[in-house]
């Protein structure tokens, strides 16, 4: 039997994702009196790259200026003015009476009780608060504390419903999904999303006044990875769909040091390390990147990750290597405790051997254009955190900018939402239905699609570009595309059908625009660079 959907109850602010930005927006969005709710496609709030971050976030309240000439560093000049001046004007707020005074998140305090501070690459000074190694789950546990408790409680001020194992399938829009013909002429109008309930396999309608995508990056659409599992672009493949702005998806961060070691997983190993005195080293034991930047081992991570390349094609070693052998060992346990516990379970003792370490895809500085309050080119549509693009990253991020953007996002919106939604709007379209068909699919073929995106991003999209591999690229996704179009037609949605739809989407976006930018910036780089 062919499934259809439901219409599910009406909300003010629909937001996709609960990672840093999606949950503070949906806990201030419901702080400022608005209904909310909250979906994640994993089976619990805690998800994404959020839960994985673990450098830290800029918490810059003396020298604005110093974070402007850092950016300017890191970006290569590319970073978009306005987004940054929104931050700098901003940011300092946010973590101070929100992240710190409000939720209380547990950053490090030293023996006097105030925040403790590190660097990492390209910053000038130490301006990034943490929580030992694991900062970015630090701040999620607190909003999503705090949110779990509004949810529960009758008398909140806004009503906070979660949807968790809830994936966002398509937005609704006026044009598209309005069963009044006559809709289709009004402004291109976001208003909610159909969603899939992993569980029971059943597909609802949310209607919202004002939609939110918070729903990440694009990582895993390369083999090798930073990000947390299905992170493919579900938002970036959605907004487009609907018609809306992206740009800069050409940059794609690699970061140098993921752990690489047979018989473990990978995974990142913090650049506050570095900033913490360790350096990079190749297998002879020579500080290359002292050959390669002033900043040697804290250079912008796109000339070290393409440093790291250059070394490896000169030699036959599979890894650079990350040295901390020269700090103190109690102080390396104590002040990264995660990473030094899974070092071991590999058997790497880091207080006395070099880490064996390689660049992954970590960061996408494009996304779906939006400005720092999130607004998008189609109308009660909003992006902010990781899918969205400000400009803000230019063509390379400066470390732990990402955590604090999202917060300052989630928090302008959430405000101008507020502002917006005191007038009563016009009334919801009725949606058309969604017609699911039965037939289930394939999942080993779903696998094997999924596997070939993923090694042609790597192979052909990567560190280094040309023409003719980007073209090679582009040829074989239009052909999976066409085939993951018509097999997605005629089957039932899974979680896994999903994540291919918006993997090969997103997957030529990424290529098309890096095939079109001819000129290498930032994580950009052509070897055929016709500039
Ligand atoms: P995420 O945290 O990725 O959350 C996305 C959410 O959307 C999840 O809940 C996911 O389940 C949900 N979702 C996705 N698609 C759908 C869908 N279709 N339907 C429903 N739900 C969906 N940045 C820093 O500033 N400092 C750091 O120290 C730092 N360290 C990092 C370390 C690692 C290993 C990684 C991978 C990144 C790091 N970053 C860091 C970057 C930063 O963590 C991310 O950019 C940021 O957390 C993104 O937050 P987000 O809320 O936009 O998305
Ligand atoms: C890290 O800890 O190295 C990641 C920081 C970031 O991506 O901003």
């Amino acid at each position: 039997m062919a499934g259809r959907s439901r219409n599910g109850s009406d909300t003010d602010c629909l937001v996709i994702g609960s990672g840093a930005a999606g949950a503070l927006y949906a806990y201030r969005a419901a702080r400022a009196g608005l209904s909310v709710t909250l979906v994640t496609g994993a089976g619990a709030l805690a998800s994404g790259n959020s839960t994985y971050a673990q450098g830290g976030i800029v918490f810059e309240d003396q020298d604005a200026q110093s974070l402007r000439d850092d950016m300017a560093v890191a970006t290569a000049g590319t970073t978009n003015p306005a987004a940054l001046e929104t931050l700098l004007e901003h940011g300092p707020r946010v973590v101070r009476d929100i992240l710190v005074g409000e939720l209380e998140v547990a950053f490090d305090r030293g023996a006097d009780g105030g925040l403790r501070f590190t660097r990492e690459g390209s910053h000038s000074r130490e301006r990034i608060v943490f929580a030992k190694d694991q900062t970015g789950r630090a701040i999620v546990d607190a909003v999503h504390r705090r949110l779990t408790e509004m949810a529960a409680d009758a008398d909140a001020p806004g009503q906070v419903r979660i949807l968790t194992g809830t994936v966002a399938i398509d937005l609704l829009t006026l044009s598209h999904s309005s069963t009044e013909p006559l809709d289709r002429y009004h402004p291109l109008t976001c208003v909610g999303a159909y969603v899939l309930d992993t569980a029971s396999g059943e597909v609802t309608a949310l209607r919202a006044r004002r939609t939110v995508l918070a729903t990440g990056g694009l990582g895993q659409i390369f083999l090798h990875s930073t990000n947390h599992p299905n992170t493919f672009g579900h938002g970036i493949a959605m907004a487009y769909r609907v018609g809306a702005r992206v740009m800069d998806l050409e940059y794609v961060q690699f970061h140098p040091t993921v752990f690489l070691h047979p018989g473990a997983a990978p995974f990142l190993v913090s650049e506050a390390l570095r900033g913490e005195g360790a350096v990079l080293v190749n297998g002879a034991g020579d500080r290359f990147m002292d050959r390669f930047h002033e900043l040697g081992s804290l250079a912008p991570r796109d000339i070290i990750a393409r440093s790291i390349h250059a070394e490896l094609l000169k030699s036959d070693d599979t890894t650079v290597f990350l040295d901390a052998t020269g700090l103190d060992r109690d102080y390396l346990l104590e002040r990264f405790p995660t990473i030094s516990a899974r070092l071991r379970e590999a058997g790497v003792d880091l207080s006395v051997e070099p880490i064996p370490v390689v660049p992954a895809a970590h960061y996408s500085c494009g996304g779906v254009h939006a400005d720092m309050q999130g607004r998008t080119n189609v109308d009660r549509l909003s992006a902010i955190g990781e899918v969205a693009c400000t400009g803000l990253h230019g063509a390379n991020r400066l470390a732990s900018t990402s955590l604090l953007e999202c917060v300052v996002m989630a928090d302008l919106a959430a405000a101008t939402h507020a502002k917006e939604l005191r007038e009563v709007g016009p009334p919801m379209p009725e949606v058309r239905p969604w017609v699911m068909a039965d037939r289930l699919p394939d999942e080993d073929l779903v696998t094997q699609d999924i596997n070939v995106i993923r090694n042609t991003m790597w192979n052909y999209v990567g560190l280094v570009r040309t023409t003719r591999r980007l073209e090679r690229a582009t040829s074989l996704l239009y052909e999976l595309k066409a085939e993951v179009d018509s097999f997605y037609a005629g089957n039932q949605l899974t979680r896994s059908l999903l994540n291919l739809r918006s993997a090969v989407q997103t997957a030529l976006l990424v290529t098309y625009a890096a095939l079109h930018n001819p000129r290498s910036e930032g994580c950009h780089f052509r070897t055929d660079d016709e500039t």
